[in-house]
């Protein structure tokens, strides 16, 4: 029965792409910048700066980045970051973000502000 073989298979690889595709556009749905930026903060950054709406960093003197903005000028920050941060950040991994990873941590980075 070589027929149905093939209709089973070809079954299998439609309800396959089916999955695949919903996934992925499930994925693209919930990726804001500011999701992806939170992401990509809680990689980099997150193991020595808090990264919440409470709490401290886990690193001595690191600072909350819910209040950046009092201590840097977060307008231009996209920049400073693709350029490796920032004089006087010790301990800093220096990590190569892409033009967008830059923004979307910068809009995570705003989205958390408190005063
Ligand atoms: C290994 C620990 C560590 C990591 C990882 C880290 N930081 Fe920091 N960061 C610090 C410390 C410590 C300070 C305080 C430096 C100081 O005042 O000398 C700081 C300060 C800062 C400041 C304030 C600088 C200023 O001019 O006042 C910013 C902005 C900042 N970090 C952003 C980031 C971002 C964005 C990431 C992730 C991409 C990150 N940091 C990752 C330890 C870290």
């Amino acid at each position: 029965m070589p027929k149905t073989d093939r209709s089973k298979r070809t079954a299998a690889l439609a309800a396959f792409a089916a999955i695949v595709l919903l996934g992925s556009a499930a994925l693209a749905l919930d990726r804001t910048p500011v999701e992806r930026g939170r992401t990509l903060a809680a990689q980099l950054c997150g193991h020595c700066h808090s990264l919440d709406v409470t709490g401290a960093g886990t690193h001595p003197g690191a600072p909350s980045f819910r209040h950046l903005a009092a201590r840097i000028e977060l307008d231009g920050f996209q920049e400073r970051l693709r350029e490796g941060l920032i004089a006087g950040h010790r301990d800093m991994p220096q990590t190569k973000l892409t033009r967008d990873e830059a923004r979307a941590i910068t809009a995570f980075i705003r989205s958390i502000q408190t005063p």
